[in-house]
């Protein structure tokens, strides 16, 4: 689902461009991306795009395609809303032939389908012939809102849809093609108010009759245990050969099975915490066609928890419950309980094939089957076993997060040290959320590592809203810092360090000099002989707090994993600073809730990593006597209004020269500029000029602050000097022993 809007900071760099269709507004609702045509299609409500992907420029043309005549009337007088429901919303755009696409759109509730001619490769064409339209009931749903599946196979359309006006009839379909349609008969056992999510054909073998399209949907839970309305995920498949039953099944689904899907993480008391309701599935294809992986997003949503999970599967562990006993109830009253009488031959579920087939037992079709096959198919369609992920739990996890997770793509990138899988997970708030996981030799464990918080084909990814459709490229490596140790510890598989700044890693650049530290995001392995103080901050910023007051010194690391430890030095000694009420260590900084004339002193940010720590922020931390702030204060010729007084009294916090001001971008400037946004208030903001010019760089007042600025050059001083002192004595150390501590 393309639900999300559009990335706002996308908008404003250069690493992305947007498409909003011809008219601003594009209802996005439908995106195929022909990877061999270079071209980029997109439905909308009532148009279809062609985006021709060139390297400097996009090409795009348009195609109006309405309901047909008189069915947007119909669909008013239905009651339906003519905004959100009477039009032709495309849902489906499915590559058909060398040709052409299949394209299906609701029809104001009558769904429909055309074959789009787009030329063949290189051309940019895309027309549509009005004439031949298809029924497209069973295609895609009649409510634009409703999801749904599909998967194209030989010529012949899969689709998992509530398939009628009133979304009650729940199936999964097979049209198309020359052979007749087949669906799921009408059954809670079968399909319980399902919601699909995704639709993949999988092949088993190399025998083509082996194939098996699979769905991922949730549903009613069925089995016991589980409050009323509980939902589960569901994996489900058909045999892509199956025709039905001669006399029972008829151009229904004979060998229809289903399994669980189990996304949880252990909780307090032995309880887990289940993730059921399924979001978004992505197959991660590999060499191995028969044996992609599964990664899944799963919510849970209650009124104490929300989380979301990513539980990756492995094909084998799906059919392994496949082949397992087939969960059985022997009556409404019984429990259920893993099936152990004989089934029956061949076991539901399995195609007939030359390689399932028993000699002297064979099957040339599902219209072959026994009845008594068909019987058991259709009262046991579920198994017994579930299918747990890969290392019996989540690969990543997010509890109480403000956004929602809900679509994933995932890149297979080869890195120095191996693969890495990158997921892009886009959110519900228009961010796209780019994250590996690395596991640490063969214990249970693994880290997740949150690369990016962005806002993917070959060099980008695409990412859709019903506003318009953004191009990202996939990394932005020179964001990782200009040093070899920050580019290693950011441990995004698409950059290393080549010597002289963080850039693409390509895997078949052999340059000696890249390094790249994914799993161990170590500088100290990594870049032995690279300048690591580089990183380190040298210079001292002067924070000025007033005493019995409250200040904050701000330090946030750059890498969202690092841990932050504040030292604080007073004449040449170096401790680190108790935390208490009153001082305390935030997400960002430092705070001081109730600033001591003791509390003066050099404060000093570490972030640690992997074993690496460096200096991110110092701070000379400045006590101001209330007297003095007062009596600045109380001065008429000030010069500044009586408003900006008013609203500043309480809040006098953050002193800083002129020159620091007048200098403009340092870390410290930002932090003092955020005080005087506080102190006059964030709509006052064109005085914040006005006020720090009149505050700090009119001559009577400069000398006025004489004796505050002669205190801050002896703080400089002293610091300056216990700088050189402990800098000479870590000269005498090994080599960067100081920031690689051990
Ligand atoms: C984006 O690119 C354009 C043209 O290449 C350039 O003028 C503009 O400054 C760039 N913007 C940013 C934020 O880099
Ligand atoms: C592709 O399918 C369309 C619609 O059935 C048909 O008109 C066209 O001839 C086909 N093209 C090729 C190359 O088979
Ligand atoms: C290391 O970095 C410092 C500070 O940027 C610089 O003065 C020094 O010359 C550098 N050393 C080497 C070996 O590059
Ligand atoms: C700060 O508070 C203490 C006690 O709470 C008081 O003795 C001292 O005078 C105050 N200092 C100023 C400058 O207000
Ligand atoms: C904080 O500073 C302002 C301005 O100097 C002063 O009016 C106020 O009383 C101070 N707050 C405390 C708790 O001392």
């Amino acid at each position: 689902s393309l639900t999300s809007p559009l990335p706002a900071d996308l908008l404003s760099t250069n690493r992305s461009s947007i498409f909003s269709g011809h008219h601003g507004q594009l209802t996005l609702t439908s995106v195929f991306l022909d990877e061999y045509r270079d071209r980029l299609f997109l439905g909308g409500k009532d148009v279809l795009y062609s985006l021709m992907l060139g390297p400097t420029s996009t090409e795009s043309k348009e195609l109006y395609w309405p309901p047909l005549p008189g069915n947007r009337e119909n669909c008013i007088q239905t009651g339906k809303d003519p905004q959100t429901d009477c039009a032709n919303f495309v849902r489906l755009l499915q590559p058909y032939n060398r040709t052409h696409l299949l394209a299906c759109g609701t029809g104001a509730f009558q769904p429909m389908c055309a074959f789009v001619y787009v030329g063949h490769r290189g051309e940019h064409v895309f027309t549509i012939d009005p004439v031949n339209v298809e029924n497209g009931r069973g295609k895609v749903p009649h409510d634009p809102s409703f999801r749904f599946a599909s998967t194209f196979r030989g010529g012949e359309l899969y689709t998992g849809l509530t398939a009628d006006f009133l979304g009650r009839d729940s199936v999964i379909f097979r049209s198309m093609g020359g052979r007749s349609t087949m669906r799921t008969e009408t059954d809670q056992k079968l399909l319980h108010d399902p919601k699909f999510i995704a639709a993949h054909v999988i092949p088993d073998n190399d025998d083509r009759d082996d194939d098996k399209v699979y769905f991922f949907f949730t549903e009613k839970a069925s089995e016991p245990g589980d409050r009323e309305g509980a939902i589960h995920t569901r994996v489900g498949r058909v045999c892509a050969n199956d025709v039905g039953g001669q006399r029972v099944l008829v151009n229904k689904w004979s060998t229809f099975i289903k399994a669980r899907l189990v996304c949880s993480v252990p909780g307090p008391h032995g309880i887990d915490t289940h993730f059921n309701q399924l979001e978004d599935v992505f197959l991660l294809r590999t060499k191995d066609e028969r044996n992609p992986d599964v990664y899944a997003i799963f919510s849970t949503i209650s009124n104490v928890f929300q989380g979301f999970a990513v539980c990756v599967y492995r094909m084998a562990d799906i059919r392994e419950a496949f082949n397992g006993p087939f969960a059985h109830k022997e009556g409404p009253d019984y429990q259920w309980g893993a099936y152990e009488g004989r089934v029956p031959y061949p076991r539901p579920g399995v195609c007939p094939s030359k390689i399932t087939n028993q000699p002297g037992r064979e099957f040339g079709s599902t219209k072959d089957f026994p009845d008594s096959v068909l019987q058991f198919a259709r009262s046991h369609p579920l198994m017994w076993r579930p299918v747990f992920p890969a290392l019996r739990r989540p690969v990543l996890v997010q509890a109480n997060i403000p956004h929602k997770l809900q679509q994933i793509v995932v890149d297979r990138v080869e890195a120095e040290d191996g693969h890495y899988d990158v997921m892009f997970i886009g959110t519900n708030v228009g961010t796209v959320l780019k994250v590996i996981t690395i596991q640490n030799g063969n214990s249970l464990e693994t880290e997740e590592v949150t690369l990016e918080e962005l806002h993917v084909f070959k060099q980008a990814i695409y990412v859709g809203s019903p506003a318009g459709v953004a191009q990202v490229k996939l990394h932005r490596c020179e964001t990782y810092g200009k040093a070899c140790a920050e580019c290693c510890l950011a441990r995004d598989p698409y950059c290393a360090w080549d010597g002289f700044t963080c850039a693409q890693y390509t895997p078949n650049n052999k340059r000696r000099y890249r390094r790249q530290g994914i799993r161990h995001g170590n500088p100290a392995l990594q870049c032995v002989d690279q300048n690591l103080s580089d990183v380190d901050v040298t210079e001292d910023d002067v924070v000025y707090g007033t005493e019995n007051n409250s200040t904050f010194l701000e330090c946030v690391p750059r890498s969202p994993q690092a841990s932050v430890s504040w030292l604080v030095q007073r004449d040449d000694r170096k401790e680190e600073v108790k935390l208490d009420d009153r001082v305390m260590a935030t997400e960002q900084g430092l705070l001081f809730r109730h600033l001591l004339h003791e509390d003066e002193g050099v404060y000093i940010c570490r972030s640690r990593e992997h074993g690496f720590s460096q200096t991110l922020v110092r701070l000379s931390l400045q006590v101001l006597q209330g007297d003095a702030v007062d009596e600045l204060m109380s001065r008429d010729n000030a010069g500044f209004s009586d408003s900006i007084k008013e609203r500043s009294a309480g809040s006098y916090r953050a002193w800083m020269p002129c020159t620091a001001y007048r200098s403009g971008t340092s870390s410290h400037s930002r932090l003092w500029f955020k005080d005087i946004v506080q102190m006059i208030g964030p709509s006052n903001l064109p005085h914040v000029e006005e006020y720090c010019e009149r505050m700090w760089c009119n001559d009577k007042l400069r000398r006025k602050h004489k004796s505050m600025l002669e205190k801050y050059r002896q703080a400089q001083e002293s610091a300056r000097k216990a700088r050189s002192k402990s800098s000479g004595e870590r000269n005498r150390m090994p080599r960067n022993k100081d920031s690689l501590g051990h």
